[in-house]
């Protein structure tokens, strides 16, 4: 979690460290800082509590600098307060250092740096960090020696030539980008300018030296050489194109993901290759693990519902967080993990696990640059451009659709008919399902098979941006014990279906508000993938209604690299 920018050489680097930040704040927004060169050779640090607005206004001018890094922070360890806001900096505030991850030997450390007569002032384990390289001097690059965890870290001394020193341990991402005069640090190449045309890429046991001169790579203590690669900027495709949110952007998108979807997946003869290759592992495994998590893993428990459906192959989805050793997995299984971001450190953990067990691992993954994408055998990306609203929308459909691909016995006229279905589903979705006047306080999506799955990832999305208290049930378990929540406060949208009337009738006797939703349309098997956009809409108006901002709902993030 966490979000680093940096940049060094060029104009305007407050201004264009504060953009950077900003697109990289679905990765955590519950404080912000940066810090910067002065004229008087000084590190100026600024924070403030709250997203990159609140740093903004703590902004009052912004000097010419040569340097400038800047960070956004998801609370792991060390409340969410000014003191624990990065950048952290030395005892000397010599150094200053923006991390994400987990420093596990920060205890230890601490009291090395005590016994030195180093005192440190915060809660996180940060701060350890600038006074460990301020110890290390001139050995810095030997840095992962001391500190234990998965982390990546930016840090600059003022008493250096202007420039930035990383570390990485682990799979955090940490990206170098080079336009003409400006050299970039990011956590997400999404956050990089136009300009950038070249990159570099961090790997695990990596520690760099950038300056504007000179940059040097080491990999666990030792020299490497690390080369630019060509790189395209996504900039175009990160700005809100007319929408007042991003998550209402990207539910508009889905008639667009799913043509380009369909268009590539029958007609790019890489992707072609990849999907018999798929089937060949498929027809060899005696199980399919499915493993996600969130959002995610409710498209897994669909896919795992129609591989047993279609392929009579006996399918399993697993909450990431929950799989372990004991999960009865061998060689003979085949993995399918699903990743939005690919950095999700639940289901990173599951690839582990499954790998030390040889089984082939396919990813169904929206970042292709990511570390689940990386670590898996085979990937299929899910080609949706940026998601940057937390709550997933078009990747789901996205995940669902690539899914279908890949079970491959759909008819391809029905694949071909789910735009055109997703366009009128969106332009209907408010009729579909009609905000009640009055708010209520709890909310139930129930449904059958498929659509128990829906109902769940409908009520995770009324969860995640309207803070109200939302439940998905099977139609036939709401008489097993929710039905003592329902009263007149209640609403229960239905996802109609074989089947679903008892549990509309106990509702309705309750005093609870019913919304039937009913079948898109009873000829297209796959129209389950845009049934979800009416729930979708609905959770978006509310959290409007509310006066939530729903692409940044409290407490969360977009990627959730930690534990
Ligand atoms: C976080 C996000 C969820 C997302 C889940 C899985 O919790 O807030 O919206 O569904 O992670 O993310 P992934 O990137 O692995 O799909």
């Amino acid at each position: 979690m966490c979000g680093i920018f940096g940049c060094l050489g060029g104009q305007n680097l407050i201004t264009q460290t504060l953009q950077g930040l900003r697109l990289l704040e679905y990765r955590g927004y519950d404080s912000a800082g940066i810090v910067y060169r002065t004229s008087a050779h000084k590190l100026r640090v600024i924070k403030a509590l709250g997203d990159i607005d609140c740093l903004t206004n703590q902004i009052k001018t912004r000097p010419d600098t040569q340097l400038c890094l800047g960070h956004t922070r998801w609370a792991t360890n060390g409340g969410v307060t000014l003191k624990n806001a990065h950048p952290q900096v030395s005892f000397n505030k010599q150094i200053a250092v923006v991390h994400n991850g987990i420093i596990e030997n920060y205890a230890t450390c601490r009291t090395q740096l005590m016994e030195k007569q180093i005192n440190l002032k915060t809660d996180v384990d940060t701060e350890v960090i600038p006074n460990i390289l301020y110890l290390l001097k001139h050995n810095k690059h030997n840095i992962h020696n001391f500190l234990h965890g998965q982390y990546v870290f930016a840090a600059t001394d003022i008493t250096a030539a202007p420039g930035f020193f990383v570390a990485k341990r682990g799979t955090l991402p940490l990206h170098i980008g080079k336009a003409a005069d400006t050299i970039y640090l990011s956590s997400d190449l999404l956050a990089f300018p136009p300009t950038v045309q070249s990159l570099i890429t961090l790997n695990d046991g990596d520690t760099g030296e950038i300056t504007t001169n000179a940059i040097k790579f080491y990999h666990l203590g030792k020299p490497i050489t690390k080369n630019w690669q060509p790189f395209t900027a996504f900039s175009e495709q990160t700005d809100k194109n007319g929408f007042n949110t991003y998550m209402a952007k990207e539910i508009h998108e889905i008639p667009t993901v799913i043509e380009r979807l369909v268009t590539d997946y029958q007609q790019d003869n890489d992707l072609l290759l990849r999907q018999r290759e798929f089937h060949h592992l498929l027809s060899k495994a005696n199980c399919v693990h499915l493993c996600a998590c969130g959002t995610s893993y409710h498209a897994a428990l669909i896919l795992a519902h129609l591989i047993e459906k279609h392929l009579h192959q006996r399918a399993i989805a697993h909450v990431s967080s929950e799989f372990t050793d004991d999960s009865l997995i061998d060689e003979q299984n085949l993995a399918i993990v699903i990743s939005q971001s690919g950095e999700t450190a639940d289901t990173l953990t599951c690839i582990s696990t499954l790998q030390a067990h040889h089984v082939p691992i396919v990813a169904l993954c929206n970042v292709t640059s990511s570390s689940i994408a990386q670590q898996s055998q085979l990937c299929f990306p899910l080609l949706c451009g940026p998601e940057i609203a937390v709550a997933s929308t078009k990747v789901f459909c996205a995940a669902l659709l690539v899914g279908c691909l890949l079970i491959n016995r759909f008819d391809p006229a029905d694949f071909t008919a789910l735009s055109a279905l997703a366009r009128t589903t969106l332009r209907d979705a408010r009729q579909l399902i009609k905000l009640p006047a009055t708010r209520p306080q709890k909310i139930f999506f129930i449904g059958k098979q498929i659509d128990y799955f829906l109902a769940l990832e409908s009520a995770l999305k009324v969860k995640e941006v309207t803070y109200t208290h939302c439940e998905g049930y099977p139609a036939n378990e709401l008489k097993h014990g929710p039905l003592s929540l329902v009263d007149s406060h209640s609403l229960a949208v239905v996802y109609q279906g074989n089947h679903t009337d008892n549990a509309v009738a106990e509702i309705a006797a309750r005093g609870g508000q019913v919304i039937n939703l009913p079948p898109l349309t009873p000829d297209n098997p796959l129209s389950f993938i845009v049934r979800i956009i009416p729930a979708q809409i609905m959770a978006l108006d509310m959290a409007e209604q509310l006066g939530i901002n729903p692409d940044k709902p409290r407490n969360l993030a977009k990627s959730v690299t930690v534990l």
